[in-house]
């Protein structure tokens, strides 16, 4: 069976990272979401496209290093079609029912039951749901009794919320769902192709457990908050790495390999770093993560922060909670 993942948005509201990186590449629990987004898919799935624009030549060149079980091309948008354009974009690939996956969510949606459900329903598309407070951001659903989807409203206004019920990102599609959609220009397939496909069955599947959508600092740091408290025992550490005994950890922290941790420094809770970080001397870093190779002075405190790839925060620098710092961003104490 085949699957496509939906990788070329732009990944706005995580910038500055997102100017230098993809959000697909960006590590969750030091490890490039796209791979854990993948991590769904069942064993009968054995080639998977990569649907992307947005420096897609990134994410061809991390695929052609990266070795994996199954079969994965990454299709680049000459510019960006959409999610349902770039469906349409690889049409003549398709040979039968195939998975479709948003790719910024994480959860436990288990796809082989997913898929019994979409075999027993008999419609064009299954589409993953998940209850949620407020549905404004995402794809509100209205279900009947049998579980068949009467509306679909991308984005709603308040004073159109009428369902919690959101799409949750991850799709089963029969390849006629293709035939609705012109080739060769931008296509919603949440605004354009599902309200308009009702009538031909769409169907609703819920699941139990957890489901996140990265596209947010706060929803990439809870994210990882959830993902570390599974960590054994609550910490983890990578090779070579030097930390002295008076560091405070506070569960859950993850290291990766050859990090370097100042006298009297505080870790966590809910701390990651990446490889080769280096922190200075009485700093502190809670509901944090930062990415490979940066380098954080003495007494900084960290909290809800993400710190970017190579960057640079020098001594006693104040970040206020909940800053992004870019990939090889400095930031520098100014007298
Ligand atoms: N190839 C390609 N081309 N992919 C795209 C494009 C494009 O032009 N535009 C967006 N994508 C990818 C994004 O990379 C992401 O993985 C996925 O499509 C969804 O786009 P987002 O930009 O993350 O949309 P959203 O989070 O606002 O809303 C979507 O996801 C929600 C659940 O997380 C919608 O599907 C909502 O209905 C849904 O509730
Ligand atoms: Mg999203």
């Amino acid at each position: 069976m085949q699957a496509v993942v939906l990788a070329g948005g732009l990944g706005t509201r995580l910038r500055p990272v997102t100017l230098t990186r993809p959000k697909p590449l960006l590590p969750v629990l030091n490890r490039p979401l796209v791979c854990r987004v993948m991590d769904l898919l069942p064993p009968q799935v054995d080639e998977v496209f990569v649907a992307t624009g947005y420096m897609g030549d990134r994410l061809t060149e991390f695929f052609a290093r990266e070795k994996g079980r199954r079969r994965v091309e990454v299709v680049v948008e000459k510019s960006p079609l959409g999610t349902g354009g770039a469906l349409r974009n690889i049409r003549d690939r398709m040979k039968g029912r195939f998975f479709v996956l948003n790719g910024d969510v994480i959860c436990s949606l288990d796809l082989r039951r997913m898929l019994r459900y979409h075999e027993q329903k008999g419609g064009l598309a299954t589409i993953s749901l998940w209850d949620i407070e407020d549905p404004t951001a995402y794809g509100m659903v209205v279900l009947d009794r049998d579980g068949r989807i009467v509306s679909f409203k991308e984005k709603p206004r308040r004073e159109e919320v009428v369902s919690r019920a959101v799409n949750a990102g991850t799709y089963i599609l029969e390849p006629d769902i293709l035939g609705c959609m012109e080739p060769g220009r931008e296509i919603s397939i949440e605004r354009e192709v599902f309200p308009s496909v009702l009538a031909r069955g769409l169907f609703g599947f819920r699941f139990e457990g957890h489901w996140f959508d990265a596209g947010t600092l706060a929803s990439y740091l809870r994210i990882h908050a959830f993902l570390l408290n599974d960590l054994r025992g609550g910490m983890g550490k990578g090779r070579d790495c030097n930390i002295p005994r008076t560091v405070a950890w506070s569960a859950p922290v993850l290291l990766g390999d050859r990090c370097s941790v100042g006298e009297r420094s505080r870790l966590g809770p809910r701390c990651c770093l990446g490889d080769r970080v280096t922190l200075g001397r009485g700093s502190t870093v809670r509901d944090t993560v930062v990415h490979n190779g940066a380098t954080i002075g003495d007494r900084v405190l960290l909290e809800q922060c993400l710190v970017g790839e190579n960057a640079r925060i020098d001594d006693d620098v104040l970040v206020p909670p909940g800053s992004i710092i870019g990939d090889g961003q400095q930031l520098e104490l100014r007298p």
